[in-house]
């Protein structure tokens, strides 16, 4: 099965961050607490300083890491992940912030292999690094990594930053990919998507109406809503015809 073909499954589940309610999100630990829960894993990638891309959500360190108690990395605030090469991040704690274990930062690489391993679907949401790398640059990365680790039947690629989308379709037609959206949808929302030869669309739970899913549906568009921890409030969404939700909360 492939992720197109799991898209199809009724009402389906995806670990916010991996299981982020009981382990630091985007660790391999996080990843691993999803295991049985869950019918796709979710993370967040960026590209380090050396191009190295790497599982975290913010494009800074200071929530999630130890590095503000770290004396050498004083003077590099705003500590944003952009600026730090692999090897300073190896040198950082991902898990003291959320309770009493170490957690090394987790590779885009070692998060597939995982994947592979233990035949997990996840998806990648590619951050906006705009500001940082140029767009060819990071979606060349990102998928030459999938290539390589050959895990592209595993992968729903998805972003905010919606210049990405179709660079993905042009290095990896068959990669599935999906728009993210907060706030407000883009006018003309089907024509949108076509152009951008998106599969799916992510819209954040409170701009989600019964009528936006219909469209989205008969028009062929696989809709997956985030961050929705409500039980009564999933059961609503998949009644309206979501294929998936993404919660923080897995049972
Ligand atoms: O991909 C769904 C969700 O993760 C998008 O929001 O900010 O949690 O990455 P965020
Ligand atoms: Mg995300």
């Amino acid at each position: 099965m492939n992720f197109l073909e799991l898209l199809k499954k009724p009402n389906l589940i995806a670990a916010h961050r991996g299981d982020r309610s009981q382990k630091p999100e985007n660790t391999l630990s996080a990843l691993e607490s999803s295991i049985g829960k869950c019918d796709f894993i979710e993370i967040d990638v960026q590209l380090t300083k050396d191009l190295v891309p790497v599982i975290i959500h913010d494009n800074t360190l200071g929530r999630t890491s130890n590095v503000s108690k770290i004396k050498k990395f004083e003077e590099r605030t705003p500590w944003r992940v952009s600026d730090f090469t692999l090897e300073e991040l190896q040198s950082l704690d991902f898990g003291s912030w959320f309770y009493h274990e170490y957690e090394p930062i987790l590779t885009l690489k070692k998060a597939l292999l995982f994947a592979k391993e233990k035949h997990l679907f996840l998806n990648v949401e590619i951050k906006d690094m705009s500001g940082a790398f140029a767009d060819e640059i990071v979606v060349q990365i990102i998928i030459d990594m999938i290539k390589k680790t050959k895990t592209e039947h595993l992968i729903l690629l998805s972003s905010f930053y919606h210049p990405y989308l179709p660079i993905c379709k042009k290095h990896s037609p068959n990669i599935p990919t999906a728009a993210l959206q907060m706030y407000k949808h883009p006018s003309d929302l089907i024509e949108y998507l076509h152009a951008l030869q998106v599969d799916a669309y992510h819209p954040e739970d409170k701009i989600t109406n019964q009528k936006t899913v219909a469209s989205l549906r008969k028009a062929g568009f696989f809709v997956n809503v985030f961050t929705v921890n409500q039980t009564k409030r999933q059961k609503k969404l998949f009644d309206w015809g979501v294929n998936a939700i993404f919660t923080d909360f897995l049972v």
